[in-house]
């Protein structure tokens, strides 16, 4: 078979360890395809900045439309809704498809993009935009298809985890706590979507559209983030013998016509002994209640150049072969409208 052309967008924290991987691994991933798969190029700002030697500089360009008109799969890594909409609406209308790590994008546009995504045959998979390298979203759009899913509480930004992590147990204060998780590469380039519970609340969206397959935006999650906890208030849960952790919940509601979808991030409480209360550091953890399976609980590296690189090329792997075998990952655009629960249900 001929080979996956692969575009990259974006050279970052991530794309940069993705493009590593390709480059050097790319004959084992090739041999999990079927086909070869080819890196044809890596759409950046500025193609004569320094980089990392693990990028090949003939890959590197500015022209991600020339770029995203010779792909098979489009990666998007370059973050933002407004021209990383515009190159996914590209790269579907031209037949490729997409795999993404920008929960803003689809927390904003997802099902516009979904339907486009179907309409034209196509993959549109995003498994690095929740939690990392955790599989959650392959977890819960393919292992749990066949169950009835209420609720999703998590821990789903590693930043904010790190952060209270920190002041927790190493009793660093809130801004040395941030400064280290951007060195560690896991803040977000403007980290107050990190803080404010911004990025949180893009994949409570994301987590919530999946489980109860019905469309709901980021501005339909009531959101706090982190910025006012203070040292008193983590020694405060320490005394209760608990701990400060940001959580991201969504859940089915029954209301008197039926059901409805209550979604929120805040910051809580939780006793030492409850399942998310001892992930630490940048770890994320996601339990999903579903009617059937029960508490199933993933856990994971949540955030980092090489954990998340490795949820992306999983994704390019399954648009890969399809592309060579046929087939597409389940629909999206085919949703049951619930309606949102009043603010008193949250
Ligand atoms: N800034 C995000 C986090 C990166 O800290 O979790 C992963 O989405």
């Amino acid at each position: 078979p001929s080979a996956v052309r692969v575009a990259l967008l974006g050279c970052g924290t991530v794309g940069t360890q993705v493009a590593r991987v390709l480059v050097e691994h790319g004959e084992e991933i090739g041999a999990r395809v079927g086909a070869p798969v080819e890196l044809v190029g890596v759409g950046v700002r500025d193609a004569a900045a320094d980089r990392d030697p693990a990028v090949p500089r003939d890959l590197l360009t500015g022209d991600a439309d020339a770029l995203v008109a010779r792909a098979d799969v489009v990666v998007e890594l370059i973050g933002g809704t407004t021209r990383a909409r515009e190159l996914v609406h590209a790269a579907i209308r031209n037949g490729a498809s997409v795999v993404t790590a920008n929960k803003a994008l689809l927390a904003a546009h997802g099902p516009e993009l979904y339907e486009a995504a179907d309409a034209a045959g196509v993959d549109i998979l995003y498994e690095a935009a929740v939690a990392g390298a955790v599989p959650v979203v392959r977890g819960v759009r393919e292992s749990l298809a066949g169950d009835r899913v209420q609720r999703v509480l998590g821990i789903v930004n590693g930043t904010t985890n790190y952060i209270l992590d920190q002041m927790t147990t190493g009793g660093l204060d809130f801004a040395d706590a941030l400064a280290r998780a951007q060195e560690l590469g896991y803040a977000e380039a403007d980290p107050t979507a990190d803080v404010e519970g911004y990025d949180a609340a893009a994949k409570a969206a994301i987590l919530a559209s999946l489980a109860f397959h019905t469309r709901v935006s980021m501005d339909d999650v009531a959101r706090e983030g982190i910025t006012s906890i203070t040292a008193r208030d983590i020694d405060t849960a320490r005394r209760m013998g608990g701990v400060i952790k940001l959580l991201a919940i969504v859940e089915r509601v029954a209301t008197a016509d039926g059901e409805a979808v209550a979604l929120r991030v805040h910051p809580a409480v939780l006793p030492a002994a409850h399942p998310l209360a001892g992930v630490g550091g940048a770890f994320n953890a996601v339990v999903v209640e579903a009617e059937a399976a029960g508490r199933l609980m993933f856990y994971g590296a949540g955030a980092g150049g090489r954990p998340t690189a490795s949820a992306v090329l999983g994704d390019v792997v399954a648009a890969a072969r399809h592309r060579v075998q046929g087939g597409r990952a389940p629909a999206e655009s085919a949703y049951a409208e619930l309606p949102l629960a009043s603010p008193d249900h949250v």
